[in-house]
């Protein structure tokens, strides 16, 4: 068989072999696991949507292929519309987004649009592993960026080399964030803004999160600063904010020269979504009422954090997102804790050091746990953990 592109060795290799054949073990045997390691909304799709997608589908103009320019009309006036009052900025739906096949693949196909053999991007750590891989695979180069708890997780532009920032091109950033779960103030984003106007960098912000939020806490988006569209981009994806994981819809906002780059390379990899799927979205956005779930990550998550809190475990408990980020108690690494879980408690948790060096020491815990109605489920998890660990 001929060998694959060279490209593909650029991909860090898959750390937790051991911990999947752990969980796979444990469910063969039948064991009750209690699994806080999947980051994908457990509650179905609310109703409404599924509706709009049975009624778009019926629509025989939504059988052919999308041969708009950027997305199914409906949906970029709809993300239009939604960006003014969720964000109160000012989206022009012909040149200023673009529908994406979830956000993943807008990020991916981001570094390949503008990253060269040798260019670098700054890429925070830990963090989601796309922005890195992806570099990586078009022959770039990543600076790290450390995410540290005493900072709130937020970078500290001011610690990278003058001559790094002036060469890169890229500066991602993810907030809300996963897999810390730390939010952004606006002021983070007015100085991300200032440096990438200082050192000419696109800023690609990922607000995969934006609508993952509890106590009235709204995270801001980065184009609420003023001038933002002339540096930044911002990917949004319906996946979290409407529990539509397996939809794959999603979509970029921001300056239109990015855009447009983005969408150039797009139109000759793939042939937008199922125009239906955009039309569901659409409706989604305009109409779309996420609050049940909302609440019951809360309640959950209040469950978790007091729970492990009281036993001793001093872990924060996030505004946004539905994730846990935890340090391991003392005598432990990172994966021989969530190995020790694994195999004692049966809880699974994923080891931090899957999203950089800066993640060694610290577990992700996510509140999307299938089967829990009411964290009866993440009771129980406290309830193991607490008679597995001491702190
Ligand atoms: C930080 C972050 N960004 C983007 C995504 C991708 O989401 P989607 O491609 O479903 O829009 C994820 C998925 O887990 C994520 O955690």
């Amino acid at each position: 068989m001929i060998s694959p592109a060279k490209r593909l060795d650029k991909i860090p290799p898959y750390l937790f072999k051991e911990i999947s054949a752990l969980k796979r073990k444990a469910l063969a045997e039948g064991k009750d696991l209690i699994d806080l390691g999947i980051g994908d909304p457990d509650q179905p799709t609310p109703n409404s949507i599924i509706e709009a997608l049975g009624s778009a589908a019926r629509l025989p103009e939504t059988h052919r292929y999308d041969e708009t320019n950027a997305g199914w009309v409906p949906f970029l006036d709809a993300v239009s519309t939604w960006f003014d009052k969720r964000f109160g900025v000012q989206i022009d739906a012909a040149t200023e987004s673009l529908l994406l096949i979830g956000s993943k693949e807008g990020l991916a196909h981001l570094a390949w649009a503008y990253i060269d053999p040798g260019d670098i991007s700054l890429v925070p750590d830990p963090a989601y592993t796309v922005y890195k891989v992806n570099t990586l695979m078009a022959g770039g180069e990543v600076y790290v960026m450390p995410l540290l708890e005493e900072r709130g997780f937020l970078p500290d532009l001011s610690a990278i080399p003058s001559d790094v920032a002036d060469k890169a091109k890229l500066l991602w950033l993810n907030y809300p964030n996963n897999p810390t779960g730390a939010s952004a103030p606006l002021s983070f984003y007015e100085e991300a803004v200032y440096f990438c106007r200082s050192h000419n960098l696109l800023l690609v912000n990922d607000a995969a999160y934006s609508e993952v939020a509890y106590d009235d806490y709204q995270p801001p988006s980065v184009l609420q600063v003023a001038g933002a569209k002339d540096v930044a981009i911002e990917l949004h994806s319906l996946s979290k904010s409407f529990n539509m994981t397996g939809w794959r819809v999603g979509f970029a906002v921001g300056n239109p020269e990015a855009i447009s780059t983005l969408n150039v390379l797009k139109s000759n990899l793939d042939s937008k979504q199922f125009p239906a799927v955009s039309l569901a979205a659409a409706e989604a956005l305009l109409h779309g009422d996420n609050s049940a779930t909302l609440a019951l990550y809360k309640r959950r998550r209040d469950i978790l954090c007091d729970g492990l809190n009281a036993l001793g475990w001093k872990v924060r408990k996030p505004e946004s997102t539905f994730y846990i980020w935890a340090l391991v108690p003392k005598g432990y690494t990172s994966v021989s804790f969530a190995r020790m879980l694994l195999e004692d408690a049966s809880v699974n948790v994923i080891p931090g050091s899957g999203y950089g060096e800066y993640g060694e020491g610290y577990v992700r815990m996510s509140l999307t746990v299938m089967g829990d109605k009411n964290g009866e489920r993440i009771e129980e998890a406290v309830r193991r953990i607490g008679e597995h660990v001491k702190f």
